[in-house]
């Protein structure tokens, strides 16, 4: 028997990314390959990159810089680069970049082993169609190995809204939904497999039709599958909400309470500039429908500052949303102009401006957040159990508000759910104390 090959991945971007990843791997697996997390020992290197701002995209290369001396040293080393960036510059990759063997685009990933196949032979490997057949119908069944107690599951992919600022339209396509009973069948196995909380993912997720209820219709047949206690998904538009997915967050026990709702901007001539075709009020108005059902959810959101024509008045507008708002988790980030997309033809904002108000915003969602997560303390919530924290004796898992949570226990193990009491808050999480299991 040969050994096996090995393969190293290494994911960048979003969820969904991660989720790509998985399944890549798992598709190399059946061509004889096992995962190593070590970049040196790796017969076929992977990028599973993202082409969302400009820093990400350009990580992208230095990375490859970097594998040089490890394609010097084993010849035989496959590099490949997946996702996003690899399907917004295609071949032009190679030309920038002779060592990489592969380009596959995220919605070709299916294709994988028959690239590897040319790779192999020597051949440059390139693919980033938008293919008529389905991905996930091609791809390799799912291994029953048991897993960790959370997963990502797509169920919707690509983006019809076309954001003035945003690549994903052009980068994952049009807006795409899975088959309710093949996200069920997904789900299942995976709860099987030791999974106890899925978190459903799309670009645009609430946006989901794959089922005849839309995605409210998909988590409550979710939330009937015993063992899976916990549902959550992302990301929304607000544009995409409807009655009975805000109902669900007060009435299906399963839907953790936590939002991640992106706004971009409060400023309704900015929130028009980018095409987002919803207002800081309807956006406000939206918040509080959530909140009468549930109103302990922690909301999240994403900001861009600096978008182009963005003024001081206007800058103000989002600080004033995020102040009627009350965020207990957000990313912010400065507008990059990504080539193809119809605001990198307008005029920008002085760099130094914007790197200015993102330090501004990012100051008033740190202090949120702080008070957020600080107001915990003394509560009880609920924590499911990852793994092991830095400290002997330590487990760390996520609260119901996706909180890390640790605590000091020689009972509770990985995959437990269990009643914890908020005793401290630390900067990046909070500690507790285990008080029972949950029945
Ligand atoms: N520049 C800066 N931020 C961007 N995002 C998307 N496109 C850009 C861009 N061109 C942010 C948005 C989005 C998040 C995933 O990334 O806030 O919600
Ligand atoms: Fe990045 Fe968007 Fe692609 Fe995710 S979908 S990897 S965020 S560009």
């Amino acid at each position: 028997m040969t050994a096996p090959k090995k393969l190293f991945i290494k994911t960048y971007g979003c969820q969904m990314n991660v989720y790509d990843s998985e399944r890549m791997a798992e598709s190399l697996g059946g061509q004889g390959y096992i995962a190593t997390d070590r970049a040196a020992e790796a017969d076929m290197i992977l990028l599973n990159t993202c082409h969302i701002r400009e820093k990400a995209a350009e990580k992208v290369y230095s990375e490859l810089g970097r594998l040089r001396p490890l394609k010097e040293a084993n010849p035989g080393l496959k590099i490949g680069v997946a996702g996003c960036v690899a399907q917004a510059e295609g071949a032009e990759i190679m030309a920038r970049q002779p060592l990489v063997d592969l380009v596959v685009g995220p919605q070709s990933y299916h294709r994988l082993p028959e690239l590897e196949a040319k790779a192999q032979r020597g051949e440059k490997a390139l693919d980033t169609d938008f293919p008529e057949e389905d991905k996930f119908d091609h791809l390799t069944a799912r291994p029953k190995a048991r897993r960790g107690p959370t997963a990502f599951l797509t169920v919707q992919e690509g983006c019809d809204k076309f954001c003035a600022f945003c690549v994903v339209p052009y980068t994952r396509g049009a807006e795409v939904s899975r088959p309710a009973d093949r996200v069920m069948g997904e789900a299942r196995d995976l709860v099987e497999r030791g999974v106890r909380e899925i978190t459903l993912l799309g670009q645009n997720v609430n946006a989901y039709h794959g089922h005849d209820r839309g995605l409210s219709g998909l988590i409550r047949d979710l939330a009937g599958i015993d063992g899976l206690e916990r549902i959550r998904f992302t990301t929304s538009h607000p544009n995409d909400m409807d009655d009975d997915l805000i109902a669900a967050h007060g009435d299906c026990d399963k839907l953790m309470p936590y939002l991640h709702l992106p706004v971009q901007s409060g400023s309704d001539k900015i929130l028009k500039a980018m095409n987002r075709k919803h207002t800081a009020e309807s956006y406000i108005r939206l918040i509080e429908r959530f909140r009468v059902v549930r109103p302990d959810l922690l909301l999240s959101g994403d900001f861009i500052v600096g978008f182009p024509g963005e003024t001081e008045a206007d800058f103000q507008a989002t600080l004033d949303l995020v102040e009627a708002v009350g965020y207990g988790q957000a990313y912010s980030f400065k507008y990059s102009a990504r080539p193809g997309t119809p605001a990198a033809e307008r005029a920008e904002v002085d760099a130094g401006e914007a790197d200015a108000r993102l330090q501004r915003l990012q100051a008033l969602l740190t202090r949120q957040q702080k008070a957020t997560q600080d107001g915990m303390v003394g509560r009880e919530v609920t924590v499911l159990f990852e793994k092991p924290g830095r400290m002997a004796g330590q487990m760390v898992g996520k609260s119901e508000y996706l909180h890390a949570v640790h605590v000091t226990s020689d009972t509770v193990v990985r995959g437990d759910l269990a009643k914890v009491r908020i005793v401290e808050s630390e900067r990046n999480s909070l500690g507790g104390e285990v008080i029972g299991a949950v029945s």
